[in-house]
């Protein structure tokens, strides 16, 4: 049936799909518009401003060329639509009334002189390294090729390469720097979850890359025994002090002695079989503490009937971006569920934290 035969409802549903579509298609826009946001450090000048701005105090503020004023406020208004910044109207003495725009809560995470700043995140996860890949996925659909990832079928290394490569060591800098924003974003979740770590006298982050999740622990505790377990390049130049620790070493061979095992953003990177054995290895490096060790790991847990859509879309998402970098996966509670029992753990506990991941405690 063409379209000019259809009835009234299968041609608004015909328009609906077209939306939804376009709408995807689209996406991207929005994405790299924040990402625009964030390099000319949109929120930096309105936040060191004080106040709303105006277009114009906007585009002085971030030097831009004044025959672009028109463009930064079709920047703006999608920015606003997508609820990165408010309007509204403010009125100089004889002038006539202007819009300016205010900070809101997704954009105060932009401001880099905040803990809180997630500037990293937009630099790295919208970086053409991660993002060129995947003009090559249906070769690599395509291909006989189990074990290589979309970045290895589409680059010929692997993303692991590509960041500790010597030439390339800006680009470790950018992934190091969006790991350690985003456990900024822990501050806040160990409010909620201190119990956690009380009664422990040492633990050990086991790929805690420059040890921002860690130096969060060891205020909170000062004397809990913190090492920070991560590849030796990473954490070569890192000092260590009396109770935070850093050693370079290789989570598949073997892991420090503690009381617990710190795991956070480490087992999405990895497939199940490579799961397991870190996880065997923190079942090891816990041993001493008996009955009484713990591991935490903080990762996603999909729960597609549990989370509203957008969450679930966000955490399918990352899914997406763990498989094509690093063959790595998000899993699902009976995933999580299948690969600590095989592990050789006895029970667990899952506590949703920090909005959009869990806190999951695996007792041996
Ligand atoms: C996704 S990052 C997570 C970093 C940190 N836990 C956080 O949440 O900010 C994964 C970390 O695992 C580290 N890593 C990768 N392979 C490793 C290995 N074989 N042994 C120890 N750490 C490793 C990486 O260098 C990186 O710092």
């Amino acid at each position: 049936m063409g379209l000019s035969s259809m009835k009234g409802s299968e041609e608004s549903e015909a328009y609906d799909a077209q939306i939804h579509l376009y709408k995807h298609v689209y996406n991207f826009v929005s994405s790299m518009a924040l990402k625009s946001a964030m390099e000319l450090g949109i929120a930096d000048a309105i936040h060191s401003h004080g106040k709303a701005m105006t277009l114009s105090e906007l585009s002085s503020a971030l030097k831009l060329h004044p025959s672009k004023l028109g463009v930064l406020h079709r920047f703006m208004r999608l920015l606003t639509h997508n609820g990165f910044f408010t309007k509204t109207s403010t009125q100089k003495e004889g002038a006539e009334e202007e819009i300016a725009y205010a900070l809101t809560p997704p954009s105060m995470l932009l401001v880099r002189s905040k803990p809180t700043c997630l500037a990293p995140i937009v630099k790295g996860a919208l970086h053409a390294s991660s993002l060129d890949m995947w003009h090559s996925s249906k070769k690599w659909l395509t291909e006989d090729s189990k074990e290589l990832t979309l970045y290895e079928s589409a680059t010929g290394e692997s993303f692991w390469d590509f960041l500790n490569k010597t030439t390339e060591s800006d680009t470790l800098t950018m992934f190091q720097d969006a790991m350690a924003a985003d456990s900024a974003m822990f501050d806040l979740a160990l409010q909620e979850c201190k119990h956690v770590f009380q009664g422990l006298s040492s633990l050990v982050d086991v790929g805690g890359g420059t040890g921002g999740v860690a130096r969060l622990i060891h205020q909170a505790f000062p004397h809990l025994k913190c090492t920070v377990l991560d590849q030796p390049q990473v954490v070569a130049n890192l000092p260590s002090s009396e109770n935070l620790n850093f050693v370079g070493g290789d989570m598949f061979k073997s892991i420090p002695s503690a009381d617990a095992v710190l795991l956070k953003w480490v087992l999405h990177d990895w497939n199940d079989e490579l799961s397991l054995k870190i996880l065997k290895n923190c079942k090891e490096a816990i041993r001493g503490k008996g009955k009484e060790g713990k591991v935490i790991i903080i990762d996603i847990v999909i729960d597609e009937t549990g989370d509203d859509s957008k969450l679930t879309e966000l955490k399918l998402d990352y899914d997406l971006v763990m498989l094509t970098m690093f063959n790595g996966k998000e899993r699902e509670k009976k995933e999580w569920e299948k690969l600590i029992y095989h592990a050789g753990f006895s029970s667990y506990k899952i506590t949703p934290i920090c909005g959009f991941k869990s806190l999951i405690e695996l007792y041996p």
